[in-house]
């Protein structure tokens, strides 16, 4: 059994500030991200950014992962290494910031493009958005973390795109990775009874195609198998009294 830590309003202050930088950082990004621009430079203004902030890149140097933020281009599902790869017409992209403030995550991410983009895979992103949003509205005291995964699969599936299995929304707080695991599949009342107090993301990744992912040889970057779209967005939120707070609001 995962031991899930329940916190108090220090720690709902606390990841007020984190979710607020993080949520920044996505919105400061947002006019650089244009045709021609490596993805290396969007990591290198977000680095400077979150440090001009006071705050501290979580990624760089976690398991040896390289750079300040993952991009993930197109068929790259997430965990994708900022290189010189410029961006070019048609692709779609997720960046993910996740920073540290005075030792709390504050962990987003979501989805940029360069138009002009195909109507289906305008959909993939707007149907990502939306499973997300589904999601969170399932958390409140008395639910079950099955009820997320349940809301997520099936709007996903009844739109005719996959949910990824091999990654899930985590626990989060003062640290980037913890208990529970929040599968974005499952069923209606099922897993562990949602509390006030737990802090964890949610971050749907959908598959234009089929859900099997494969790692390349960098160890981070996963890719669709069948090469096809995939799509991502992610909030840290908190369990309230009578519903959910989102710590990462988006501002733009
Ligand atoms: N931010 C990612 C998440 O949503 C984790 C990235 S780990 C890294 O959990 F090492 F790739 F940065
Ligand atoms: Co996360
Ligand atoms: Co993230």
């Amino acid at each position: 059994m995962q031991n899930i830590p329940l916190y108090d309003e220090t720690g709902f202050d606390g990841m007020r500030k984190a979710g607020h930088l993080a949520a920044k950082v996505l919105a400061y990004i947002e006019p650089f991200v244009i045709e021609g621009v490596m993805t290396e430079t969007l990591d290198a203004k977000c680095h400077a950014f979150i440090l001009d902030h006071g705050a501290i890149p979580a990624p760089l140097g976690y398991k040896g992962f390289p750079k300040s933020i993952c991009t993930s281009i197109n068929h790259v599902v997430c965990h994708g290494i900022p290189g010189p790869q410029k961006l070019c017409k048609g692709d779609i992209l997720n960046i993910d910031v996740t920073v540290i403030v005075e030792g709390w995550y504050g962990d987003s991410s979501r989805m940029f493009w360069i138009p002009p983009i195909a109507p289906a895979t305008k959909r993939l992103i707007d149907v990502t958005h939306e499973a997300l949003f589904r999601g969170i509205s399932e958390v409140k005291p008395g639910n079950y973390l099955g009820d997320i995964g349940w809301a997520i699969q099936s709007y996903v599936e009844a739109e005719g795109f996959s949910v990824v299995r091999d990654f899930c929304g985590h626990g989060l707080g003062r640290v980037f990775h913890g208990a529970p695991e929040v599968l974005h599949f499952g069923r209606p009342k099922t897993g562990i009874p949602l509390k006030k107090g737990m802090f964890f993301t949610i971050e749907p990744m959908v598959n234009m195609g089929a859900y099997p992912i494969k790692i390349l040889a960098d160890n981070w970057t996963a890719v669709t198998r069948d090469r096809r779209l995939s799509a991502q967005f992610e909030h840290s939120l908190g369990v309230t009294e009578t519903g959910v707070e989102i710590f990462t609001q988006w501002l733009s």
